[in-house]
């Protein structure tokens, strides 16, 4: 099956990116070429277009994306032309190309009012910019290729770029004190998880079009995220030094979801993956760290 696969993973020098180019570099080396934001903008449409136009790929994994959560709040138009127009010049050739997409979106497509996991039909209400543009991402996506695999993830650390695991271990190694919000609930996702989970899919040579959650099992505060990273780290005097605060009292520019949690019953069913607890993972990301 995985012969005539080729793939390009856009986005190629971010967190999942690199995951991604490790595990097909693994599991079917040869198979995935990675194209950074340098080698390919998919923000412009030719270029998109020259890249993708002489067919010699199967499938793109879409990992490009605007993710400064914050600052999108400033930069509207950039975050939406990367995370909405660039998902619709990519979209724009599945068609001619039979190209096989996958397209990672976020669990802030959600306004946080669930009091239980959200599945994939419920209603995505964004509550920042950076969720809004990424829901439209979406949208443009399935309007434009609708045979695309969509899959929201949450709360997604590595050893690579920056992320939380790796600013806490930072400011925990220098002794600073912590103060972390506790009423915001979702669930940690080590990217080398998620990019397992995409190359299982990809080489099942399953192809079942339509959004899927991934997160890690489990649930978690940021609060509970902290405790447990310096505690993974060693860190156990930092650990207990950890102060639970509420979002209220540290505002941030982007309004984010109090409850994130992802129902991943479909993903699990639909390609019988097995997914590992947050706290698993974030144990092998620090292995991996120190
Ligand atoms: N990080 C999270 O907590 C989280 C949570 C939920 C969902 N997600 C989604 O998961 C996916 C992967 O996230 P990640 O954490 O791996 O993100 P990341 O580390 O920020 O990587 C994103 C990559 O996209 C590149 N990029 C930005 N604009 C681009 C453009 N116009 N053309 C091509 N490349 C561009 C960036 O390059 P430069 O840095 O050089 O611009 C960066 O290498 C994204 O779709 C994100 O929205 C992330």
């Amino acid at each position: 099956m995985g012969i005539d696969l080729k793939i390009l993973i856009t986005g190629a020098n971010g967190q999942l990116g690199r995951e991604l180019l490790d595990v097909f570099g693994r599991v079917a080396p040869g198979i995935a070429t990675g194209v950074t934001h340098d080698d390919l903008d998919i923000t412009d449409s030719d270029a998109v277009e020259r890249f993708l136009g002489n067919g010699e790929y199967t499938h793109v994994v879409n990992c490009a994306a605007y993710t400064a959560v914050d600052r999108a709040e400033e930069e509207k138009h950039l975050c939406n032309n990367v995370n909405n127009d660039g998902v619709a010049n990519i979209a724009r050739n599945a068609d001619t190309l039979n190209l096989r997409i996958i397209h990672i979106s976020t669990d802030y497509v959600f306004d946080g009012n669930a009091f239980r996991p959200y599945n994939e039909s419920a209603k995505p209400e964004p509550l920042s910019v950076y969720g809004t543009t990424k829901r439209k991402g979406e949208t443009a996506l399935l309007g434009l290729a609708p045979s695309s695999i969509i899959i929201r993830t949450g709360w997604l650390y590595s050893p690579h770029g920056r992320n939380f695991v790796k600013t806490m271990l930072a400011k925990g190694e220098k002794g600073e004190h912590l103060a972390v919000v506790d009423d915001q609930t979702g669930t940690p996702t080590y990217a080398a998880d998620l990019a397992e989970a995409i190359a299982t899919i990809i080489l099942s040579g399953k192809w079942m079009p339509g959004i899927y959650n991934y997160s890690n099992e489990g649930t978690a505060s940021w609060y509970d995220f902290a405790v447990a990273t310096l505690e993974a780290a060693g860190l156990h005097e930092a650990a207990a030094d950890v102060t639970p605060v509420h979002t209220a009292d540290y505002p941030t520019a982007a309004t984010r979801p109090a409850y994130a949690v992802l129902d991943k019953t479909k993903i699990k069913d639909t390609f019988g993956l097995k997914i590992p607890h947050w706290q698993d993972g974030l144990r092998r990301c620090i292995a991996r760290l120190r």
